[in-house]
């Protein structure tokens, strides 16, 4: 197996409470999604809110245990692993999230944020953590004067907190970062300033990603490959000019008519309510949005269709 990920059939549960003094149920979050990731890739999550995305990236870093299903990174299963595996795994792993202030801590000096991993594995000098900081902040555009690494992050922009985020992700050079919406929460003239930093250390470290986004703009810009989710399940995937040139499921063509500079291609006008996680249409979880669904869209599941290569989709059109 030369995949750097391979998520197979994993599903996530959770228990809700719905009300006070009544039994918990359980609601299906995560519904039989499998993807593999290989070196150097990125691979793009989209959907709309609540569909799975931000599950995905918690259960691949280890954050929280699948219902079913296995995923493998560098051969070996996640569930499995040690304690010392964990560890070591964590290393390769990093998170960028959309808010810089979760992954900051407001009492730390932007220096000692950065190199916290570094502390942690305890195998440089204090000099050699600092060189180190010092060069990736040089790399991402960083300022690397004493005044600035000793700033706390409620006096950066956003921009440059998330700026640090990164470098604080990339210190350990992993070898996967998951990047949560990265972009969402900054200005638009930023967002590919983020994006290339991303790019570059995909060249430079041999990197692989999972970027999550609702926007595919961003998807188009960034990833090699992206997955489609809609309700915990991945209703189309291939290679990302794939499926922005030539989308099958409605879904899809939706999200892609929300791009300004293709509107004029897929003009698809679905309702915009999204769907309530705890009561999942029948069939088709899409078809009372769907415009084109038939009868059978509201009894039977459909199953992936091969409609390219490596470009499927779940819909019973095809
Ligand atoms: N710990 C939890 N307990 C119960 N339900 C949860 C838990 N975590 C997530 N969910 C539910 O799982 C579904 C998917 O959530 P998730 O955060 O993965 O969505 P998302 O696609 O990342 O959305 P967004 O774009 O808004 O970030 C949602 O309905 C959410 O309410
Ligand atoms: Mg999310």
């Amino acid at each position: 197996m030369k995949e750097l990920l391979q998520v197979d059939n994993i599903k996530k549960s959770f228990e809700i409470k719905k009300r006070l003094f009544k039994s918990a149920i359980e609601i299906c979050v995560i519904d039989g999604v499998s993807f593999k990731i290989s070196k150097k890739q990125i691979f793009g999550l989209i959907g709309e809110s609540g569909c799975g995305k931000t599950t995905i990236g918690r259960l691949v870093t280890k954050l929280i245990e699948p219902s079913s299903g296995k995923m493998f990174f560098n051969n070996k299963n996640i569930s499995e692993m040690n304690k010392n595996e964990t560890k070591e795994f964590r290393k390769k792993i990093g998170m960028i999230f959309q808010d810089p202030y979760e992954s900051l801590n407001p009492r730390f000096t932007i220096i000692n944020s950065v190199k916290e991993p570094l502390d942690i594995d305890g195998r440089m000098t204090k000099q050699e953590k600092f060189d180190c900081v010092k060069n990736i902040f040089k790399k991402i555009g960083l300022d690397t004067t004493e005044y600035f690494l000793n700033k706390y992050p409620h006096e950066l922009s956003g921009g440059q907190r998330q700026r640090i985020s990164i470098a604080r992700s990339l210190i350990m050079k992993p070898k996967l970062i998951i990047a949560d919406e990265p972009c969402s929460m900054l200005d638009v003239s930023i967002r590919s300033d983020i994006m290339n930093i991303i790019l570059k250390f995909k060249q430079e470290l041999e990197m692989s990603a999972i970027y999550i986004t609702h926007d595919l703009s961003e998807a188009k810009y960034i990833t090699d490959f992206v997955a489609v989710m809609y309700l915990g399940k991945i209703v189309e995937t291939g290679q990302t000019q794939d499926i922005i040139d030539d989308p099958y499921h409605p879904y899809t063509k939706m999200l892609i008519s929300a791009i300004p500079d293709i509107i004029s291609k897929f003009k698809i006008n679905i309702s915009e309510k999204i769907p309530d996680p705890m009561n999942i249409p029948h069939g088709c979880a899409f078809h009372p949005r769907c415009p084109y669904a038939k009868e059978i869209c509201k009894r039977i599941e459909p199953e992936n269709v091969n409609v390219g290569e490596g470009h499927l989709v779940k819909c019973h059109l095809f």
